[in-house]
């Protein structure tokens, strides 16, 4: 099989990290297409809400999964054609997204979609296992994090700067029990593989964090 010409950057990392916003900002610079795989699984989390499937029912997942008709279009997501950017984005799907993740049927239904985001001139993929899993091949791979507080505070102000009631507390609570379930589960744990690049953003703004990123893909290309 010969290689894929096109390039991928892979930008993993946990809960909260910025790498989301980072992973944008450089597929904007570079005119790279952009994947948030993350989305993927609050789709199924929230699908499966929608079907009255518990997001323990593996099998029944898997199926609804490969069954999902998604679109994402100019930073929205449509569901079945209903808009659904708002609704994923909650903190109730952010649990719910971390616990069908951990389903290797669910991982198995979301594969070829996920390689399918891989169009030329290039892609920048976001996620947990993008490096390790999907895009094993990525031109440039980054592991993308910051201390577990900093991302707590992150969140908050976010939720606050939204109008919406924020609890620091829970909020910490919460990022370390995904973290903890992100990182331990069997199916494609989220991990550093040895050949991605470590970004810490703890001290780090946006901006330095997308230079950073744009700096090392341009010394490799
Ligand atoms: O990046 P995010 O916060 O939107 O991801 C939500 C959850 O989805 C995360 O807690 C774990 C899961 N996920 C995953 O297992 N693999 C990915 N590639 C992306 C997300």
């Amino acid at each position: 099989m010969s290689a894929n010409p096109i390039p991928v950057i892979a930008i993993d990392g946990p809960s909260a990290s910025g790498k989301g916003t980072v992973a944008q900002l450089v597929a904007e610079k570079l005119g790279f297409h952009y994947l948030d795989s993350g989305a993927l699984y609050r789709i199924v989390a929230f699908a499966a809400q929608q079907n009255n499937i518990a997001w323990s029912h593996a099998e029944a997942l898997g199926k609804l999964a490969e069954s999902l008709q998604i679109r994402f279009k100019e930073g929205e997501i449509y569901l079945n054609n209903a808009l659904i950017t708002e609704a994923v984005r909650s903190e109730e799907m952010s649990r719910g997204a971390s616990e069908v993740a951990v389903h290797p049927q669910v991982r198995d239904a979301l594969f070829a979609l996920q390689q399918s985001f891989r169009q030329s001139p290039g892609l920048v993929a976001d996620g947990r296992d993008m490096a390790s899993v999907v895009f094993t091949d990525a031109k440039l791979k980054i592991f993308l994090t910051a201390s577990v507080e900093v991302r707590a505070e992150r969140r908050y102000k976010q939720l606050i700067g939204k109008g919406l009631a924020a609890d620091y507390a829970q909020i910490l609570r919460d990022l370390q029990q995904r973290d903890l379930r992100d990182s331990q589960r069997s199916a494609a744990p989220l991990i550093q593989t040895p050949d991605a690049v470590l970004l810490d953003t703890t001290h780090r703004t946006i901006d330095q964090a997308v230079e950073f990123v744009l700096a090392a893909y341009k010394n490799i290309s």
